[in-house]
C-alpha cells in the first residue's frame, strides 16, 4: 500500500491515519453508492424504493427476511416477466436457488448426498496442486496480475474436477463462463456497451453447455465414475432420485455461482490486506489467522453484496407495511457492518470472533459451496503468502472492479510481489 494510505481513520491504536483518504472503498472508487462501505450509517434499516420495492440494511431485520421462506421467495424471476409469459419450468428445475420449501428441502437434500463435507475435503490436494501450477505458470517477474494468473481460472477448474469434467475439456468450459459473465454484465448493468458484448454470441453458451452436460450425465448413467457427476446421477432419498434435467442444471448453477464469487472473494481479500498492512504482516506471520482473515473479508468487503427475494404475501416487517409480489432487497454488504451486531464494524479483524456475517448468507439457502471457496481462499492465500515476500497495489495501476451491479470484487489486481 502507498504510505499516504489509511483506509479507516475511525479506528485504531496499531493503524494510525495516513491520509485524508479515509476509507478502502474511497481509495479505490468501490460503489460509491454503497455508503455503507464507507463508515456511514443508512438512515433506516429498511427503506423503499418509489417503484415498491424493498431494501433492508439492518443485520437482524436481514436476518428476519433470511429466516422466512414462506413469505420471501426465492422464486425473484416471476416479478420481471411480463404478464403471460411462462417461465420455462425446464430452466428452473434442478435450481436450488430458485426454489422454496418444499420442493427446494427435497433438492438440497438429494444434491447434499452427493456435494458432502468428504467431496470438498478430497479435493484439497488437487487444489493445492492447481495453485501451484498456476502461479507457476504465472512466473515471477515482481508483478502479478493476481485475478488473470489465479483468482478467475482456479475455481472454474476446480468445479470441472469436483464434477468430473475431462481436464481436455476444461478450456470449453473457461470459454462458457466468460460467454456467462459478459452476458450477465450485459443483462444486468445499465453502463456496460451492448455494442462492446455480443449479447447473442455470449448466450449461445447455454445450449452449448447444457448438451455438453447432458451427454455427460448421460455417460456417467451408463458408466458410473468416482465423481461429483456420477453423485448426483446415484443420489436418492426416499426412494426419489434426481431427473438428469435437475442433475445438469445443478451442475449449471454451480459454475453460475461458484466462479466469479469466489473470484472475488480472493481479490478482495488481498485488497483488504493491502489496505492494512500492519494486520497483514500479522496474518503472514501466523498463518492460524488465515480462516479469520477471508471470514473477515467476506464480512468487510462481502463479494455478494445484495440478495434478492419476492414477498409472497403483505406482512409488516418492523412498523412497515409492505405488499405482496415486492422485491426485496437485502444488502448483505450493510448488515454485515451493523454495530448492533459487530463491535468495531469498521475494523478489519482476522481475529473476530464470533463473526456470524452473511457473505454467505443465512438460513435454508446458505450458500452449498461455502466450505469448498473457503478451502480455495486459505490454499491460494498461505500460498501466495509462502511464495511472495511483497503482495501490495502500485497506486498508479489500480485494480477495476466487476461490473455487476451487485457484486463487489476486483476484475483486475495488479500487484507487486517483491
Ligand atoms: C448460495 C455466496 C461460492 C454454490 C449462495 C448464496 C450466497 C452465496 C449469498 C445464497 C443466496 C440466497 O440466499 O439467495 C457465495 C460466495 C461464494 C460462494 C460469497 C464465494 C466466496 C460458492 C461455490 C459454490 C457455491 C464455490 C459451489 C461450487 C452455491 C449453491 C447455492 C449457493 C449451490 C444455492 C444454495 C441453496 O439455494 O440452497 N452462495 N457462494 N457457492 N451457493 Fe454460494
Amino acid at each position: 500500500a502507498s504510505p499516504d494510505f489509511t483506509p479507516d481513520q475511525t479506528r485504531s491504536d496499531s493503524e494510525p491515519p495516513r491520509s485524508t483518504v479515509a476509507t478502502l472503498a474511497d481509495r479505490w472508487d468501490i460503489r460509491p453508492d454503497h455508503t455503507w462501505l464507507r463508515g456511514q450509517r443508512p438512515e433506516h434499516t429498511v427503506r423503499f424504493d418509489e417503484d415498491g420495492s424493498v431494501n433492508i440494511y439492518g443485520y437482524p431485520e436481514a436476518v428476519k427476511v433470511l429466516t422466512n421462506p414462506q413469505i420471501f421467495s426465492n422464486d425473484v424471476g416471476r416479478l420481471f416477466l411480463d404478464e403471460g409469459v411462462d417461465l420455462d419450468e425446464k430452466v428452473q428445475e434442478g435450481s436450488l436457488l430458485q426454489s422454496d420449501p418444499p420442493a427446494h428441502g427435497k433438492l438440497r437434500k438429494l444434491v447434499s448426498r452427493a456435494f458432502t463435507p468428504k467431496t470438498i475435503a478430497d479435493l484439497e490436494p488437487r487444489i493445492v496442486a492447481l495453485t501451484r501450477e498456476l502461479l507457476d505458470q504465472a512466473g515471477d517477474q515482481g508483478t502479478l496480475e493476481l485475478v488473470g494468473a489465479l483468482t478467475y481460472p482456479l475455481p472454474v477448474i476446480v468445479i470441472c474436477e469436483l464434477l468430473g469434467v475431462p481436464a481436455s475439456d476444461r478450456d470449453l468450459f473457461k470459454k462458457w463462463v466468460d460467454r456467462m459473465e459478459q452476458s450477465a454484465s450485459a443483462l444486468l448493468d445499465d453502463e456496460v456497451d451492448d455494442e462492446n458484448v455480443d449479447v447473442a454470441a455470449a448466450n449461445r453458451y447455454v445450449p452449448e453447455m447444457h448438451e455438453y452436460l447432458a451427454a455427460q450425465v448421460a455417460e456417467r448413467r451408463r458408466n458410473p465414475k468416482d465423481d461429483l457427476l456420477t453423485s448426483l446421477v446415484q443420489a436418492e432419498v426416499d426412494g426419489d432420485r434426481l431427473t438428469d434435467a435437475q442433475v445438469l442444471n445443478f451442475a449449471n448453477e454451480l459454475l453460475v455461482v461458484g466462479h466469479a464469487t469466489t473470484s472475488a472473494l480472493l481479490g478482495n481479500l488481498v485488497l483488504c490486506l493491502d489496505a492494512y498492512p500492519e494486520t497483514a504482516a500479522r496474518v503472514r506471520a501466523d498463518r492460524s489467522l488465515v480462516p479469520g482473515a477471508v471470514e473477515e473479508s467476506l464480512r468487510f468487503l462481502s463479494p455478494v453484496a445484495a440478495i434478492y427475494r419476492a414477498t409472497t404475501k403483505e406482512f409488516e416487517l418492523d412498523g412497515h407495511h409492505v405488499d405482496a409480489d415486492r422485491l426485496v432487497r437485502v444488502w448483505v454488504g450493510a448488515a454485515n457492518r451493523d454495530p448492533r451486531q459487530f463491535t468495531d464494524p469498521e475494523t478489519f479483524d482476522p481475529a473476530r470472533d464470533p463473526n456470524p456475517h452473511i457473505g454467505f448468507s443465512h438460513g435454508i439457502h446458505f450458500c452449498l459451496g461455502a466450505p469448498l471457496a473457503r478451502l480455495e481462499s486459505i490454499i491460494a492465500l498461505n500460498m501466495l503468502l509462502d511464495r511472495y515476500p511483497e503482495l501490495s497495489i502500485d497506486p498508479a495501476d489500480p485494480p477495476t472492479f466487476m461490473a455487476l451491479p451487485d457484486a463487489i470484487g476486483v476484475a483486475t489486481l495488479p500487484l507487486r510481489t517483491g
